[in-house]
Order: structure tokens, then sequence, then C-alpha cells
């Protein structure tokens, strides 16, 4: 299936999934779909990105986003650039204003980047003529992150409408969680945040259409499609937090927990997981788990999208 060649709206880059519409979403993860590799096989090389440059610049750590965009740039046939904010003249007082300019002066055609500040994308994004993609910003969004989301459900799922979601953990801090529920709720999903107050305060309802909150965990889960757990957010957070024991007890996902939601439930962590204060081993391990699935469905996501604003 050849590359869709009329002019496409994330040209400029992608910074949110709020923004998105539809429709561009559908057709992401449509393009995704033909990315996938066969089982046993490894994702097809191309060369519709050769002769481009891709800087990926992470100021945050990251394990899975920054490879992830690496293998998806290389199997498009681009160059890339990684360059992590400890190792760069960021530690040398520079700003982040004046280290995109002095990367933008070597002419890459797009930068990947991640940062600790919600909305420095978006920032950068309006100050200089080059497509920007959010890896990661701050509280705010993941946007790729919900897209692979979206296609590791359309793996096990016919489609994404009207789903059944809950999202558990600390949804106060989570990038994740709000690309998430803005993408899902396009679909019309009903989306239920679980975690202790501290973590998913009430205004977050109203992110969406379609979002409630509750503090309890079997309320959570009755009867959902899908369980999103989160990674509590340590390093995001300002008061001394639950002991892992503690939060476990009450917000951590354990096998007897599956009964309660629908039989075919998809269990889902944007990773890194911490066993035993998220989740019990059992159920990261188990046939419901799609954990691995989603690292997998990254590069083809990652592939679509630096296609569809690069190609
Ligand atoms: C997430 C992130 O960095 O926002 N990880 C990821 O990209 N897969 C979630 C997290 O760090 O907990």
């Amino acid at each position: 299936m050849p590359a869709d060649t009329t002019k496409s709206p994330l040209a400029a880059g992608l910074l949110d999934i709020e923004s998105l519409e539809r429709s561009e979403i559908e057709a992401i993860l449509e393009r995704a779909r033909f990315f996938q590799p066969l089982p046993n096989e490894t994702y097809r090389r191309l060369d519709s990105l050769r002769g481009k440059t891709i800087v990926n610049l992470f100021f945050e750590s990251s394990t899975r986003t920054r490879v992830s965009f690496e293998i998806a740039a290389r199997r498009l046939g681009a160059d890339t650039i990684s360059i992590a904010a400890q190792g760069s003249s960021v530690s040398k007082g520079e700003s982040l204003v004046d280290t995109l300019n002095t990367l933008v002066a070597m002419r890459p055609n797009a930068v990947v980047m991640r940062h600790s500040a919600s909305g420095a994308p978006h920032f950068l994004a309006k100050h200089l003529q080059i497509p920007i993609v959010n890896a990661g910003d701050g509280t705010h969004e993941h946007p790729t992150q919900g897209l692979l989301d979206a296609l590791t459900i359309l793996d096990r799922r016919k489609s994404l409408e009207n789903l059944r979601v809950a999202i558990i953990g600390d949804i106060a801090h989570s990038r994740v969680a709000r690309s998430d529920i803005h993408l899902l709720a396009k679909f019309g999903a009903e989306i239920v945040l679980c975690g202790p107050p501290s973590l998913v305060p009430v205004e977050l309802a109203e992110l969406a259409p379609g979002v409630h909150i509750s503090y309890y965990m079997k309320e959570a889960i009755r009867d959902v499609d899908v369980i999103m757990m989160l990674r509590v957010q340590l390093e995001r957070q300002h008061e001394a937090p639950m002991a892992a024991s503690e939060y476990f007890r009450f917000f951590g996902l354990q096998l007897e927990h599956l009964a309660l939601a629908r039989p075919e439930v998809i269990v889902m962590h944007p990773g890194p997981i911490n066993r035993g204060r998220e989740l019990s081993s059992d159920v990261a391990d188990s046939q419901r788990s799609a954990i691995l699935n989603q690292v997998e469905n990254g590069v083809a996501v990652r592939m679509a999208v630096l296609e569809r604003i690069l190609a």
C-alpha cells in the first residue's frame, strides 16, 4: 500500500492528541497497521525518508520512547541523532530556545523532543520553522503513546467505538493518561479514572466527555474492556508518597480483580512498570496483559507519524 500523498495535517509536527481530528487519528492508525510486522519478523525497511535527518532530543529519561523513535526513523531510511540533555550544552546552562536554534541551524528535517515542562514543544513550534514531535511534555501529553495504545486495543478489538476503560494510578502527573483520554473520548469511550484522591483530583473529570472518577478499584474496573495501569511518578510528586505495599493494597491490580472486568479485558501499562506497586507479576505476565504489545506497536505508530510528517 503506498503512502497517502495528500498534504497531511501533521506536516507541521505532532504536539498533542487533543487538537487532532478523529479522521487524522484513523489515518495514522491505518498506516501503522501496514507497518506492523508479522510474528517472528522485523519491521519492513523502506526508504521513504531517505536523505532526511531526525534529531531526538530527550531532556528526561526514556528507554522505550527514545529507542522506538530511533528504530522507526531508521526503518524508513532516515538518519537519526539522539541527544540526552545530560551530555549536551543544556547542562552548561544554555536555554532551551538557544539549544533548539543551534540544532536547527544544522538543518535537520524534524525534532522529536521530550521535556519536563508542559507546553515546551508547543512553545518551540511557535518559534521555529521545523516540525516538532512531542515525545512527552511534563504532565501534559504524550501523543504517540496515545496512538500506540489505540493500536494495541485495535489488535484485540474490532473498533475503538464506545469502549469502557478504567485508567488507574497517578493520573494527576500522567501525560499518557491525558493523551489516552482525549483519544478514546473522540471515539465515544466511557472512561473511569481511579487512584488515591491526591493523584486523581476531581477536576480531571472535566478533561473530556464521558470521564468519571471513582476512588475504589473494584468499582472502577467493573465491566471494563480495557484496564490501563499507570506508574506512580515519584519524580513529579512533592508530598511524601504512599508506601509501595500500601498503594498496592488499594490500587494495585491483582489477578482476582480481572474477574470483575469483561472476560476479554486487556491490561495495559505504558511502562516502566513497578511490579508489586502498580500490578502483581502474575497480572503483568498474564494472557490478558498487552504491555509488550504496546512496546511493539510503538515502532509501527512512530513510523506512521514520521512518514506523515516528512514523506
Ligand atoms: C511514560 C512517560 O514517560 O510518560 N513512559 C513512556 O513513555 N512509555 C510513563 C511513565 O514514565 O510512567
